[in-house]
C-alpha cells in the first residue's frame, strides 16, 4: 500500500466521526472519574489490539522499555500503548497513525492524562516515516501492519529510524499454518486490503531489513479475546469502531485461530 489512495482506503476503514466523545462517554458509563484517568481504567478504550494491556505490559517487559527510553509506536491508535509505556515504564512516546479521528482522540486522552510532556501523537502513513534517522531508541509496533502490503519498504522504514543499538518491539497478527483466512477480520472486510504473512517470512523479512531477532513469541492463546461478540461489552472500543459488524469479526477470528488460520507474536529485534 504505497499509494495515498490506498492509505485513503484503510483511513475510511478504521476511521469514525466523534469517536473521542464516545470514548469519554463510554468511560463514564464505566464509572470513570474523567478528571483522574489511569491507564488501567483507560485501557477497554484505548488498547485496541488482541490481548488487551496485559500484552502490552508483557512485550514491554520483554522488550526491557526502561525511563528515558525514545520510542516511536507506529500505527499508535489511541495511544493506549504509548501512554503504558510513558506511566508505568517511564518511555518518552511518538505516536504515528494513518487515522486522523484516532490521533484526535489519543491527544483528547494524553491531554486529560497530563501526559502531553511524554507522549505525542501525530498523523503520518508508517511507509514514509518523517522522523531523522536515528532518532529512536525504540520502535514499537502493535496490531498495526496487517493493511501493509510492502513490509519490506516499512521495516527499512523502522531500521532508518533506531539509532544502531536500538531495539524493534512488535506484536502481530500473522498467517497461520492453514490458509486461507476466514472473513471479516478486525482489520479487512476482504482479502483486498489484507496482508499477513507466516511467521518464518516475516522473521526473514524483517532480518533482510538489517534486525536480529533476539525474542520471538508465539502469543495466540493471550492474545484471542472471547469467543463469541456477547462477550464484547458496548463500551469497549471494539464495539464502539465496529458496532455490531463486531460479533461476525469475533466469530471469524475465533474460527481462523481454532483452525490454525491466523496466529499472534510478539517478537524483539536488535537493530545492531
Ligand atoms: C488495530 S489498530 C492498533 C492500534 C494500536 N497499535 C493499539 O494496539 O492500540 C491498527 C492501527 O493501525 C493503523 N494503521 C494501519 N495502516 C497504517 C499505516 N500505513 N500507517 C500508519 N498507521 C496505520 C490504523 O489507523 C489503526 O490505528
Amino acid at each position: 500500500m504505497a499509494s495515498d489512495i490506498d492509505a485513503r482506503v484503510i483511513s475510511e476503514y478504521w476511521g469514525r466521526e466523534k469517536l473521542a466523545e464516545a470514548m469519554l462517554d463510554a468511560l463514564k458509563a464505566r464509572g470513570a472519574d474523567l478528571d483522574a484517568l489511569t491507564p488501567d481504567e483507560v485501557a477497554p478504550v484505548d488498547q485496541f489490539h488482541g490481548g488487551g494491556k496485559p500484552v502490552t505490559v508483557r512485550l514491554a517487559k520483554v522488550a526491557g522499555a526502561a525511563p528515558g527510553m525514545r520510542v516511536l509506536d507506529v500505527g499508535g491508535g489511541f495511544g493506549g500503548p504509548a501512554r503504558t509505556l510513558a506511566v508505568e515504564f517511564g518511555c518518552h512516546v511518538t505516536t504515528v497513525d494513518l487515522t486522523e479521528s484516532y490521533v484526535r482522540a489519543a491527544r483528547m486522552l494524553t491531554a486529560r492524562m497530563g501526559l502531553e510532556d511524554r507522549v505525542s501523537h501525530h498523523v503520518g502513513n508508517a511507509l514514509d516515516l518523517s522522523f531523522p534517522d536515528g532518532a529512536f531508541d525504540m520502535v514499537w509496533t502493535q496490531n498495526s501492519g496487517m493493511n501493509i502490503a510492502d513490509k519490506a519498504r516499512l521495516y527499512a522504514g523502522f531500521h532508518r529510524v533506531l539509532r544502531p543499538g536500538g531495539l524493534l518491539a512488535l506484536q502481530e497478527p500473522m498467517a497461520g499454518p492453514t490458509q486461507p483466512l476466514v472473513y471479516p477480520v478486525m482489520w479487512a472486510r476482504d482479502p483486498s486490503t489484507s496482508f499477513l504473512r507466516a511467521p518464518a517470512e516475516m522473521k526473514a523479512l524483517i532480518e533482510r531489513a538489517g534486525f536480529a531477532a533476539r525474542v520471538w513469541d508465539d502469543v495466540t492463546a493471550e492474545t484471542a479475546g472471547p469467543s463469541s461478540g456477547a462477550a464484547i461489552p458496548a463500551h469497549s472500543i471494539q464495539r464502539l469502531v465496529m458496532g455490531d459488524a463486531i460479533d461476525e469479526i469475533i466469530r471469524a477470528g475465533h474460527r481462523n485461530r481454532a483452525e490454525g488460520r491466523l496466529v499472534s507474536v510478539q517478537a524483539v529485534f536488535d537493530r545492531p
